[in-house]
This record gives structure tokens, C-alpha cells and sequence, in this order.
């Protein structure tokens, strides 16, 4: 048995200084003193704030395209997130056009098996809907998993609207939860021709998907999702108008999820006019400050459920390798490792939000969204010893040189943060001391029910 004294206590409903007990890889007792047997290992956590370990629902790792292989793996990746605090990621496998879901879930399983320092399950990417893949759903609910990804745009991956729907229906009758990539496909290509024929460089491509691209997606899926009578989860939001669609369709009554990344909370649009603005292209792409100023104020007013990372990281070289032409830049920023740091930082540090909301964000909302609850996201008795024991007297900066993502930049180089990992247990483990390493490959795959909404 493990007893971590004297720690603060760290859960949606406040911050309760206290100790607590670990046993055969779960949580064994929580109590304001607990008293160690003479065998027992003891902890000392003054100071430190112990959380039930970060989740990131949103990473895509060992992921390929047309363009380029993502840089991180299964291996770099978890290991990046785990020293970011992260214990538990969601990754997409994706259907091939003309595949199976048995066989994409297959294959990501093929990647994942044995390379992972923190725990990991997998949403999926349905790409080809017809009767054969309907037929497949509740097996893969089966496997444990119980969220689908559908993209509004790309078109080797998209689905039309009446495909839209009928996931929608038929993943809700299971039980299970949609995530929809919401920009409007035509209308992006449209913007890419049209970019392209005004050599703009890297910033054609923010200026190929405007902000009205994301909100007339986010509409429309969202006025689909009331006629389907399904609840629906945005991810990765990043424009003040896409929020107002949410907002409209939350007091329609609709059951609306939506998930931000820290990159749309932190960053800006000014980027891409930067010398390395290629590193910074993602889809969404960055948004000009106001942008950023609506979805954080949401942020802190409780409209937003989730914030997870949309790792999908490539190094420069790969993204300088398209010239000019930006509709070549493979998309995607690295940020697994970074994710807990910089919230904490951004909003814990400065008084904006207390530890217990960001608990809820990067803990327990993503938990039950995912299905995990309450092995996984709560300090509480029986739940998974998953915990992060977080000091938040450190101070650094973050640089591309000390950081973990198997890729040469960071879209944060050089932000100071407060606050770090000091430990992390993963099974009741020790995966990570005093900021160090110790167990890698300690993950194993979360086999999940259905969301709790
Ligand atoms: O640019 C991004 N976000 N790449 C990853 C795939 C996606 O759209 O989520
Ligand atoms: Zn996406
Ligand atoms: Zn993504």
C-alpha cells in the first residue's frame, strides 16, 4: 500500500487537504489523516495538489496521409502525455474508404499494443457509411468503443449530410457519442482554389477556411442533430460564431458537447505571418484575438466541456516541405505534453479559475464524456490510482529543446508557466518521480461504456 499525505485533494466540488491510500492499483481510502501501516510506503505531498489523472480526448498519433506521417507515434506520443500529466488519451482510428471499422480498430491496435506509457482508447473515424458499417456499430461498442468521429470536410474522409444524420440515429440508439470535425468541405475547397491562385503563401490557408466556413458547419450539424433528436459533441471549436450556433441550439434544449484545444484559447491568426507560420497550420485554423477572447470567456463561464489537445504533430521540416503552396502543408500541432501546463498556467496561475474547474475540464468531463466514469477521472474510492500530483510552485518555460513531442518546435516556445508535474502513478505505479521518467510502457488499452452526457 502507497499513502500520500498530506496533499490537497483535487475534485470538481473544491481542493480538501487530506491523505490517500493505494492498493493493487486503485484508490483504497481517502480521509483528512490516514494512518499508515509500518509496511506501507508513505508519500509526503505537502504542498502539491494530487488530481485524478488528465485525460485527452482528442490525439491523433501514428496517422498518415497524403501529405506526411505524423511525427509522434504511439511510443513518443503517450510518453509526451503522460509527462504532461496525461494518463489516459483517445485516439481516432479511422475507416478506410472501403475497410471495415473491425479492421481500422484492428489496425490501431497494431500500433498502440505495447508501445504506451499512459493509458489509451480509441473514438472512430467513420469515413464510409453504408449497411455494412452500420451492422458493425455495436460490436465496436462491444470492443469498448463508444465515440465516432465524422468530418464536415477533407474529402478522403468526409460524410454528406444525410450520412450525418443516420449516424447520428444509429450511434445514439447504441448508445454511443458522435464528434463532428465541422468545417463546410465545399467551401474550403472552394477557399483553397481560390488562396492558391493568389500565391498568398501559408496565409491563404486561414483565409481559405474564414470563420463562417466552421459556423455554418456547426449550424448545420447542429439543426441535423435536433431533427435526428441525438445529442452531439463539436470538437475542437474555434470561433466566437460556431459558439453562438452552440448556444442557440443549448436553449433549443438540444444536448450539445463541445470540446477547445489550447491552441484556440492561446494562440492567434497573427501566426501564420511569422517566418515559421507553416508550423503553425492546423483545421481548424488559429483565429484572430477576438476569437480567442469569445471562446475563453465561454471557457470560464462553463459553456465548454472539454479542452483536449488535437495532437497531430509533424516536424518543421514536413511542413516547410510544401513551399509555398499551403494547401501541401500537412495539418496538425503538437501539444499532448503541453496541455495541462499551459491551462493551468493561463487560468489557475492568474486566479481566472480555480483548480477544482480545471479538474472538471481536463479530468471529469472528459471521463464521462468518454465513458471512463469513475474508473477513471475522480479521486474517489475503487476509481483507478490514475493520479497526478502537481506542484504548483514550479516554475519554466517551455522551448521545443525540453520537451518530450518527437518534433523540433512547439507552438509555445518560450511561454513561462507555473506550475508542473512533480509525479504521476498510473495503475497505483510509479510512472513518473520528482519530474522524471521511471516506468514507460506502463499503458494499457480502456475498453469503454457508454458516455455519461
Ligand atoms: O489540423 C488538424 N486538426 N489535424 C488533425 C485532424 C483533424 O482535423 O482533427
Ligand atoms: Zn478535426
Ligand atoms: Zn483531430
Amino acid at each position: 500500500m502507497l499513502v500520500i499525505q498530506n496533499g490537497w485533494l483535487v475534485t470538481p466540488q473544491g481542493a480538501a487537504f487530506g491523505d490517500m491510500a493505494v492498493d493493487c492499483g486503485r484508490i483504497a481510502a481517502l480521509g483528512a489523516r490516514l494512518s499508515p501501516a509500518p509496511q506501507d510506503d508513505v508519500l509526503d505531498a505537502s504542498g502539491l495538489w494530487v488530481f485524478p489523472g488528465f485525460i485527452d480526448a482528442h490525439t491523433h498519433f501514428d496517422m498518415g496521409n497524403d501529405l506526411a506521417h505524423t511525427a509522434d507515434d504511439f511510443e513518443t506520443g503517450t510518453r509526451a502525455a503522460l509527462m504532461g500529466g496525461t494518463t489516459c488519451v483517445v485516439d481516432f482510428a479511422t475507416q478506410e474508404r472501403g475497410g471495415t471499422l473491425s479492421d481500422a480498430l484492428a489496425q490501431w491496435h497494431r500500433k498502440a499494443q505495447g508501445r504506451c506509457s499512459c493509458h489509451y482508447a480509441f473514438h472512430m473515424a467513420i469515413t464510409d457509411w453504408n449497411e455494412r458499417t452500420r451492422a458493425e456499430l455495436a460490436d465496436l461498442l462491444a470492443a469498448g468503443v463508444s465515440t465516432f468521429k465524422l468530418y464536415m470536410a477533407y474529402d478522403a474522409l468526409r460524410v454528406n449530410d444525410g450520412e450525418l444524420y443516420d449516424v447520428l440515429v444509429s450511434t445514439a440508439r447504441l448508445g454511443g457519442l458522435v464528434g463532428v470535425h465541422c468545417e463546410n468541405g465545399d467551401l474550403v475547397n472552394a477557399g483553397v482554389r481560390r488562396e492558391r491562385q493568389s500565391d498568398a503563401g501559408v496565409q491563404g490557408h486561414p483565409r481559405s477556411r474564414p470563420a463562417a466556413v466552421e459556423a455554418e458547419a456547426v449550424e448545420r450539424l447542429l439543426r441535423i442533430a435536433q431533427v435526428a433528436d441525438c445529442p452531439v459533441k463539436v470538437v475542437h471549436l474555434s470561433t466566437r460564431e460556431g459558439l453562438e450556433a452552440v448556444r442557440r441550439a443549448r436553449g433549443r434544449g438540444q444536448c450539445v458537447r463541445v470540446e477547445t484545444c489550447p491552441q484556440y484559447l492561446l494562440l492567434s491568426d497573427e501566426r501564420y505571418r511569422r517566418p515559421d507560420g507553416a508550423n503553425y497550420v492546423c483545421s481548424p485554423p488559429l483565429r484572430p484575438a477576438s476569437d480567442r477572447e469569445a471562446l475563453v470567456k465561454a471557457l470560464l463561464e462553463g459553456e465548454i466541456d472539454t479542452i483536449a489537445t488535437d495532437h497531430c504533430s509533424y516536424t518543421s521540416a514536413q511542413k516547410a516541405a510544401a513551399g509555398r503552396d499551403f494547401s501541401r502543408i500537412p495539418n496538425g500541432l503538437p501539444g499532448v505534453e503541453h496541455r495541462a501546463v499551459a491551462m493551468m498556467s493561463a487560468f489557475v496561475a492568474t486566479g481566472r479559475m480555480d483548480a477544482a474547474a480545471m479538474c472538471r475540464l481536463l479530468s471529469e468531463n472528459p471521463a464521462r464524456e468518454m465513458g471512463m466514469y469513475p474508473c477513471k477521472g475522480a479521486l474517489r474510492v475503487g476509481s483507478d490510482a490514475d493520479v497526478v500530483l502537481w506542484d504548483p510552485n514550479a516554475a519554466g518555460v517551455l522551448t521545443a529543446q525540453g520537451q518530450w513531442q518527437n518534433t523540433d518546435y512547439t507552438p509555445y516556445e518560450g511561454l513561462r508557466v507555473s506550475g508542473g508535474v512533480r509525479h504521476v502513478l498510473l495503475g497505483g505505479r510509479w510512472a513518473v518521480r520528482d519530474g522524471r521518467l521511471i516506468a514507460p510502457n506502463l499503458g494499457s488499452y480502456v475498453a469503454r461504456r457508454q458516455p455519461q452526457l
